[in-house]
């Protein structure tokens, strides 16, 4: 069994989670499961971001101690991945002694080697948004902006990552390992970044400034500078199970360049690791036009969507709306545009269809397919075809085209219905048109359940459930699911399934 480590972003604690971590989790999410419908081992980590200053400043304005405000943040975000269904093995915490002891063995061991110096920094500070300026925040008078409040210049000791010493070999290791980066667009845009010389990488805050981090195990007046520490969880979640490195980084499209690209591979190779296989990088999901639900001008939370519609039309959404890499606009109108074309009157109605004809002409018992005529053998054809293209699909992370070939599918089932008409072959004594009327049932029922195993990794609950009705138990060996068969010849199905429900009034109060 060939391993497969992936691992998505870890959210930042600060607040609520919203669309964008959801989606990372899902896509991350759907990936995984198709890599174990492929026969690989995966090894799947997400977690929780949840040290530095904008943890403590929202820890500060609800007036709770940070720990207590991150464990109960991190609950909500936790909780949520279990509800959309996100088949994690293991959720990493910064907080967590492993990591925090992961994080301070990987530092000293840097710094007994010389990675790690002291130095005098010097430059503009805003206590007011905790951070350094640079010049280019300034305004073209020369000023600093407002939001700034009062700017001073400050000399301060801090420990710095030789960053630069390793700019050469970065871009050897870039240049010589064009999957590094999907989409490969985007390699261009950190050789663009590395033409310049880099610095070397501040990586303490002085604990006057801000506690809430790991402290330097060489000098403890000093906490780790948050994504020094939070990149190293994708080593320090594993470290034990000889996991790295990993296969997929997920992440979006800002936390590229630099931390994932740049500062990323650099840590681990001054550390003596590998750099990660590759990084995937998905787009953002915009919502510029569309934060009010037009008919009741209400804000619409698209997570509400999961509570109306639930799990796997939202999941379903995400994945069949989105190219990876590319950015979306997301709207309620265009959400209930894919329900409702998509999946209640084409997926819906297939197997409306097919438990109600079955029930009403077959006692409830699937029968055999009989004859194969062009309405069958055209299905048979496009099958064969539409199961060619999933699989270097999926692995090319097109999942958005392979829903749309597998929903052509459903659309050319519904129709191959219509042609047979088994409502007016069921009128009918003639053998020849029994024959075609089991026959049709056969094929419709045979279609569905290969249709909903194309969509397993996306609509995992969805494609269980269908099974179930279908009296179908599948096989631990995906790809075989997907040969056209009489796996279900003699099949009890259920009478009925509401699988995508109306809204009770369409564009209603989601929030
Ligand atoms: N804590 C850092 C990541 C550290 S990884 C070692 C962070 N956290 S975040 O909460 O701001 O973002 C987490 C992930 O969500 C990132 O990959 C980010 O790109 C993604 N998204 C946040 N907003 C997004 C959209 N609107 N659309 C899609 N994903 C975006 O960055």
């Amino acid at each position: 069994m060939k391993s497969f480590y992936i691992t998505t972003a870890i959210d930042y604690v600060n607040g609520q989670p919203h669309l964008g971590h959801a989606y990372e989790k899902v896509l991350t999410d759907v990936i995984a499961r198709f890599r174990r419908q492929m026969g690989d081992k995966v090894y799947f980590l997400t977690g929780s971001d949840e040290h530095g200053q904008k943890v403590q400043a929202s820890a500060r304005k609800e007036g709770i101690p940070p720990q207590q405000y991150v464990d109960k943040i991190a609950a909500q975000f936790r909780s949520l991945y279990d509800r959309l269904n996100i088949s994690y093995d293991d959720f990493i915490r910064t907080t967590e002694a492993r990591h925090k002891d992961g994080v301070r063995a990987i530092l000293q061991k840097l710094f007994d080697q010389g990675e790690i110096y002291q130095a005098e920094y010097r430059g503009f500070y805003s206590t007011r948004q905790e951070q350094f300026l640079q010049e280019k925040d300034r305004l073209p008078d020369g000023s600093w902006p407002e939001i700034f409040g009062e700017v001073t210049e400050i000399v301060e000791k801090n420990y710095f990552f030789r960053l630069r010493k390793y700019q050469d070999w970065l871009i050897d290791h870039l240049r010589t390992h064009e999957d590094f980066i999907f989409p490969r667009y985007r390699h261009k845009q950190v050789l663009e970044f590395l033409k310049e010389p880099l610095n070397d990488l501040c990586i303490s805050r002085p604990k006057e400034r801000l506690e809430w981090g790991i402290p330097l195990p060489f000098d403890e007046n000093y906490v780790t500078y948050v994504w020094f520490d939070a990149l190293l969880n994708y080593y320090t979640a594993v470290a034990d199970k000889g996991l790295w490195p990993a296969d997929f980084n997920v992440i979006g499209k800002d936390i590229l360049v630099p931390p994932h690209a740049v500062y990323w591979p650099i840590m681990l190779h001054a550390s003596g690791l590998p750099p990660p296989k590759a990084l995937l990088v998905h787009g953002w999901w915009l919502q510029s036009g569309a934060k009010m639900s037009k008919s009741t001008g209400e804000a619409v939370s698209p997570l509400a969507l999961v509570d109306q519609f639930g799990v796997d039309a939202f999941r379903y959404f995400l994945i069949r709306e989105m190219n990876v890499g590319q950015d979306s606009e997301f709207t309620v109108e265009q959400f209930m545009v894919r329900y409702n074309s998509e999946l209640a009157n084409n997926l819906g109605n297939l197997v409306n269809r097919t438990l109600n004809m079955t029930t009403r002409f077959s006692g409830g018992v699937l029968p055999a397919a009989e004859v194969v005529e062009d309405p069958e053998r055209e299905l048979h054809e496009l099958w064969t075809k539409t199961r060619d293209e999933i699989v270097p699909l999926c692995e090319g992370f097109q999942f958005h085209t392979a829903l749309e070939r597998g929903m052509a599918f459903v659309t050319a089932t519904n129709a191959y219905i219509e042609k047979r008409a088994p409502w007016k072959l069921g009128k009918s004594a003639d053998p020849k048109d029994q024959s075609l009327l089991r026959t049709s049932l056969a094929t419709m029922a045979e279609s569905l359940r290969l249709a909903v195993a194309l969509m397993q990794h996306v609509t995992p609950a969805t494609t269980a459930k269908i099974n179930e009705v279908l009296g179908y138990t599948p096989g631990n060996v995906w790809r075989d699911e997907l040969v056209w068969g009489a796996k279900l010849n003699g099949a009890k199905v259920a009478p009925a399934l509401v699988l995508f429900p109306r809204p009770e009034k369409p564009g209603a109060k989601l929030a």
